[in-house]
């Protein structure tokens, strides 16, 4: 499976995916990652594995979909199966949501549908939930609304604060990022309007990179 990355940050679930590519619990290859952001360390990070690391200047197109337009041109260049957003700033517009019809797939820091959009940890903290996580999701029109792939769920804690609800939930967006995208590159994802079915592995070989799934 060639998976594309779209990034525009630090690129710590972008690594994750790398990381997880090295140690063969993730059978895909990382086709190009692409930025809206000149400086985003994850075009760095792409660069040190040797994956075409390619920034699409924003300014330099009229509006979103233009935008969507020059972007799904790289995409098929590199021959990209399955679209992984990893921090990705923008709003994916409709020509890349029917280009890649449930072939999108992003990360996000909350138990959806409860806190989608921005600064969700701290949503989540300023409603006083006790229970967060993170969620894997197909990309669809609404933001952060798309069927859901995978959760993991931890307890907030009394003395959390902003930064360490996301650097706890992050280490399980590392975790379950991957493990959402070995599904699909299984074949084991089937979407049936807002759910998403998971296939039991049934290899007599029991030969799911999933093994050690929680
Ligand atoms: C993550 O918290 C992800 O859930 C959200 O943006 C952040 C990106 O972090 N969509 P990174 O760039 O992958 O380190």
């Amino acid at each position: 499976m060639r998976i594309g990355v779209l990034a525009s940050g630090r690129g710590s679930n972008l690594q994750a995916i790398i990381d997880a590519i090295e140690k063969r619990t993730l059978d895909a290859i990382l086709a190009v990652v692409i930025s809206n952001k000149a400086e985003a360390p994850a075009l760095e990070r792409a660069r040190s594995y040797g994956t075409p690391a390619v920034f699409l200047d924003p300014k330099t197109t009229a509006d979103r979909e233009a935008y969507d337009r020059i972007i799904l041109e790289q995409l098929r260049r590199y021959d990209v199966e399955l679209v992984a957003l990893a921090g990705y700033m923008k709003i994916v517009t409709s020509v890349l949501i029917e280009a890649y019809a449930n072939r999108i797939m992003n990360i996000h820091p909350s138990l959806l549908p409860a806190f989608p959009g921005l600064a969700a940890q701290k949503q989540a903290l300023d409603w006083g939930v006790k229970v967060s996580g993170c969620t894997v999701h197909f990309v669809t029109e609404g933001v952060d609304a798309g069927p859901i792939i995978r959760q993991a769920a931890l307890p907030i804690l009394e003395e959390d604060t902003e930064e360490t609800l996301a650097a706890r939930i992050l280490v399980e967006e590392h975790r379950i990022y991957p493990q959402a995208l070995q599904l699909f590159a299984e074949k084991r994802l089937t979407v049936e309007g807002r759910k998403v079915r998971i296939r039991e592995n049934k290899s007599p070989h029991g030969a799911s990179l999933l093994a050690s799934d929680s």
